[in-house]
């Protein structure tokens, strides 16, 4: 590892763990081994809806190397899959979600229906065409441009509504419909869990988790057990996005396998079961209606939205929230209704609910722009505000206006045609766009035990995951900045339930949550090394703490330098091997409840449309966040990089398709679902505002996962118009789209 920097307290170019991650030492849940191990593949249906009449195990268990091929009918009873409440043991809770080898029913096309399990991972896959289903198959429906337009297949829909019925002085309006296809997450690894009972009520999991706590707790319950004889190893997770916030049928089939075959067994999903069994971000319609005065002032938003979601469990996220609150408008109506398909059930993927509402909001307000003959950027600063017009609290900061700014210069704003479709270089249309992403900027619970050793070296532990943003780098910078000692004598560990309870990684949380309880530890830390100080050290006897400070691994008088102990020699002094504490850190003060707080991003573009073929070419991305103070430079550069990436595969090709006379996703794989490839990436000016957000917490750090992504696909479908007057407003924005016939890509 690079050592270059270990004299700084700030270590800026480096992730703590990447040496390990790069060099293949970390490891990742399929990696793990245990003796005995046995190996698992599901095996899925091929239908869409009905029952399985019987399944047909005889040719697969005669094959080389398998050990059972578990279904409804020899499943082991799962205490939390009984869903008679009454008939349940106590501190058993039911499983939420698809019950997985519990009954002979099929709810979506890729339902895993039995789990070969074999002496290798070979083997068990040989052998899962030879396991014969026979179904009795029923009606189903998987389209939901058609099923929702009847409101009988709609559930309830969630209203809101503030502000005068009618508006007067409107100058402009706009109204139009937005349609996001399914998108998949797509991370690089895979879906996988190894179980091992060590005991007849102990349970270990390898597992792929955002949240080491919540699939204990959550496995705990199902399996009627306390959750201290859960243990759940979840040390490095190489992306996820959303997918893995919640544990999805992989978890008790590995747990039900290794019960049955008492041994450990391994399930690793494949990577076309990555596209149907772990969750995808539901397709949605969107309408918005906005109308403004001759100033550009907003009158009124109206925005409508339906999603889908599963037909055995409902999965709502917060698509038209943003209408709500991001701009200044007096009167807001929205509505929000899920439809039930035949499909699984969807999950957050980042940005969730921000990112397709964002889209149309921000692809709207460019509509607009147009109307009133306005700049968007002089639009949305017309309507921007400091209190946020939903629950009416001062914002704890907002710094779109820095944003807008850094993004005009460095985009060339200047240079944008005010007529779209007017602007040519090298025989190309050029267009510039631009949006705004928010997101929640929360702060949760979550204790971290800090241990400083009197070699001088200090742990920090967390039972937080690290999905890939580099959680250890960012929380080891609080620490060292907390400390004031240099980074490379931190460790934090997480991912693993065993350590103090933290949050899932998710919803841009963990900085926050987990950084402010890292935080509050060192400083803690501080006043226990200064207590020892005054207590053991002689030029310190009668001095106050606030007289002393901790700093380079030294306690010393703050007004006589020349007064001073190391913190290895004052624990020695002290007879002290060690300071060991946990602090628990709760969630916003009363003090930190006055405000109400998000995260913000402008994303701006530069692209190019090929007049003769309708190819998009992206020239030059802008993207600036707003997220309070930067802690970890390289890797929240990093998150925007990826948000832009993501972004841009959503808006211009991401599309799970799915085959509605069978119900099968047609196009579960890399090679037909398409990300964006590393030639189609231009380069990519990250840029942040960098001010602390003190109302928010001590450390005056908001997330970033999410606002690095939300708003992208607006920008792009903003500078599209810009380019050639056409609006798209359906997901993804091909050449077809454009009105041309068709490419190759
Ligand atoms: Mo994220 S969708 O909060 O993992």
């Amino acid at each position: 590892m690079n050592q270059k920097n270990t004299n700084t307290i700030f270590w800026e170019d480096e992730r703590v763990d990447g040496a390990d991650k790069v060099t293949g030492k970390a490891k990742y849940t399929a990696e793990h081994n245990l003796p005995n191990l046995a190996y698992a593949v599901f095996v899925t249906s091929n239908i869409a809806k009905g029952t399985i009449k019987n399944i047909d195990t005889s040719k697969a268990l005669a094959m080389t190397g398998v050990l059972d091929v578990i279904y409804y009918a020899n499943c082991p009873a799962v205490p939390g899959y009984n869903p008679n409440a009454a008939e349940r043991p106590k501190n058993v809770s039911e499983w939420r979600g698809h019950k997985v080898l519990y009954d002979n029913k099929v709810r979506f096309f890729g339902q895993p229906i039995a789990l070969v399990v074999a002496d290798s991972f070979e083997n068990a896959n040989a052998a899962i065409r030879f396991v014969k289903p026979e179904y009795e198959t029923e009606a189903f429906e998987t389209n939901f441009d058609k099923a929702r337009l009847n409101v009988a297949n709609l559930k309830p829909p969630v209203t809101y509504k503030r502000g005068p019925e009618t508006v007067t002085n409107v100058a402009a309006t706009v109204e139009a419909e937005y349609n996001i296809p399914i998108e998949v997450h797509n991370p690089m690894e895979l879906q996988a869990t190894i179980a091992y009972w060590e005991a007849e009520d102990k349970l270990l999991l390898y597992d792929k988790t955002q949240g080491p706590k919540s699939t204990q707790g959550l496995m705990a319950k199902t399996f009627g057990l306390p959750d201290k004889n859960v243990r759940v190893i979840a040390e490095n997770v190489g992306g996820a996005f959303g997918s893995s916030l919640r544990s999805w049928s992989n978890v008790p089939a590995a747990c039900i396998a290794a019960k049955k075959l008492n041994r450990p067994v391994k399930l690793v999903l494949t990577r076309p079961q990555m596209f149907t069994l772990i969750g995808y971000r539901p397709q949605s319609w969107q309408k918005v209606n906005i109308a403004a005065n001759a100033a550009g002032d907003f009158l009124s938003i109206n925005h409508e939205a339906i999603s889908n979601t599963s037909r055995y469990e409902d999965f709502r996220e917060g698509i038209v929230d943003v209408s709500k609150f991001l701009y200044a408008a007096e009167s807001v109506n929205t509505k929000y209704s899920i439809l039930p398909l035949d499909l699984s059930t969807p999950i957050w993927m980042r940005g969730p609910g921000e990112a397709t509402g964002c889209f149309a909001l921000e692809s709207a307000i460019d509509e607009l722009s147009y109307k009133l003959k306005m700049d968007p950027i002089a639009l949305r600063i017309k309507n921007f505000t400091t209190i946020n017009p939903e629950n009416k609290l001062p914002f704890s900061d907002n710094n779109l206006k820095a944003c807008y700014e850094y993004g005009m210069t460095k985009i060339g704003w200047k240079n944008r045609p005010t007529v779209p479709g007017t602007l040519k270089e090298n025989g190309l249309l050029i267009g510039y766009g631009m949006a705004v992403g928010v997101f929640g900027a929360g702060k949760g619970t979550a204790s971290v035990r800090a241990i400083l050793s009197s070699d001088g070296k200090l742990v920090l532990e967390c039972a937080v995951s690290d999905m890939g943003p580099g959680t250890s780098t960012s929380m080891s910078k609080i620490a060292a900045e907390a400390m004031q000692m240099p980074i490379t004598k931190i460790k934090f560990k997480l991912g693993d339930s065993d350590l103090p309870p933290g949050p899932s990684q998710g919803g841009s949380g963990t900085t926050s949550t987990v950084g402010s309880a890292v935080d509050l530890a060192c400083k803690t830390l501080q006043q226990k090394l200064k207590d020892l100080a005054i207590q053991f050290a002689p030029p310190f006897s009668g001095a106050t703490p606030d007289t002393l400070e901790v700093k380079n691994e030294i306690v010393s008088l703050k007004t006589d330098a020349t007064k001073k102990i190391e913190i290895v020699a004052l624990l020695k002094l002290a007879n002290q091997d060690k300071i060991d504490l946990t602090i628990n850190s709760s969630g916003k003060t009363p003090e930190q409840l006055k405000f109400t707080s998000n995260s913000f991003s402008a994303h701006f573009v530069k692209l190019a449309v090929n007049p003769k073929d309708g190819k998009i070419k992206v020239l030059q991305v802008v993207t600036t966040g707003d997220a309070g103070k930067i802690i970890s430079p390289k890797t929240a550069h990093s998150q925007m990089l990826g948000g832009v990436v993501g972004g841009l595969g959503m808006a211009l090709s991401e599309k799970l398709e799915i085959d509605h006379t069978t119900g099968q996703i047609m196009n579960a794989s890399f090679g037909a679902y398409h990300v964006p490839l590393h030639s189609q990436i231009p380069n990519i000016d990250a840029w942040f505002v960098n001010k602390p957000d003190m109302n928010v917490n001590d450390i005056g750090a908001k997330g970033i996962g999410e606002i690095a992504l939300i708003g992208f696909a607006g920008a792009i479908a903003n500078a599209v118009y810009n380019a050639t007057g056409k609006r798209v407003r359906d997901l993804p924005i091909t050449p077809e789209k454009l009105g041309f016939k068709s490419v190759k890509a």
